[in-house]
């Protein structure tokens, strides 16, 4: 049975306070301005054909290497690498890895710390009860997930016991990370969470902190605005935070606005 928007928000207990007053100035279908589609290669997944994606699972190369033939992977790639990846103790367990999900030139890239239980049956990110309340929030500023928007997470594989990603596994991760950040090419990143800001951005402190500071991400040539937030599975826990998300989540609204006008 498929909700609709309003639906969803009640069910979450998000409503009437998740509603959108106001429509996105910028309309849908001016998504990529002309500048910006000039700059892009027109073909964004290139076709590495000396490198061997096994070279990338196994530990043979420096961490250095490995980065380097990551980051020129197209997207059939990126996937199999990461399917097959051995960098970290996280492969022991794995069922398998979950990439990630959505629009691969998505405006939006939201990032999550890691796959639960239920993302790794189905390997795809934020499935579970957070994914629920993820969804509610992407349809309360008119998003969808998988339309114009992308869904990835710190590491790519489940930690055991649902427990927090650790710095050297998201550090292992983070070439997979960057590399759909310049496949993407996204507006904006929305980092949902202490990991997912810790992987991204190197810092470390409480997310309370970190909420409302203009950070930037500098994919090649381009600086990304990045929103961070808090994580949906914090937000089913601690409802008074609910509103400071929704907060973030305008203010978000608003940098992807600017980001197009651009
Ligand atoms: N939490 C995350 O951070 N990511 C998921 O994919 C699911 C739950």
């Amino acid at each position: 049975m498929s909700l609709t928007r309003d639906q969803m928000l009640n069910e979450m207990g998000l409503s009437p306070q998740w509603k959108l007053r106001e429509q996105p100035a910028v309309a849908r279908a001016a998504k990529k301005s002309p500048m910006v589609a000039s700059i892009a290669p027109p073909d964004r997944t290139p076709v590495v054909k000396t490198l061997a994606v096994e070279a990338i699972a196994s530990s043979a190369a420096s961490g250095a290497e490995r980065e380097e033939q990551i980051a020129q992977f197209g997207w059939d790639q990126l996937r199999q690498s990461i399917a097959a990846c051995r960098a970290c103790g996280l492969c022991a367990e794995r069922k398998q890895a979950v990439p990630g999900v959505g629009d691969e030139n998505a405006d939006w890239l939201f990032i999550g710390e890691g796959p639960g239980t239920d993302e790794e049956v189905q390997g795809e990110p934020f499935v579970g009860p957070a994914g629920k309340l993820l969804d509610a929030m992407l349809a309360a500023i008119d998003l969808k997930r998988g339309d114009d928007v992308y869904i990835a997470n710190a590491v790519k594989c489940r930690p055991p016991d649902n427990r927090p990603p650790e710095a050297a596994e998201m550090a292992a991760c983070a070439p997979f990370l960057k590399r759909q950040i310049a496949l993407i090419q996204p507006r904006l990143i929305v980092l949902l969470g202490r990991a997912a800001a810790h992987a991204l951005l190197g810092e470390e402190g409480l997310l309370a902190s970190l909420r409302g500071k203009p950070f930037t991400y500098r994919a090649g040539e381009r600086d990304i605005p990045v929103v961070v937030t808090y994580h949906p599975a914090y937000l089913l826990r601690t409802l008074p935070d609910k509103s400071k998300a929704w907060e973030d989540l305008c203010r978000a609204r608003a940098l992807m606005r600017v980001a197009k006008a651009d």
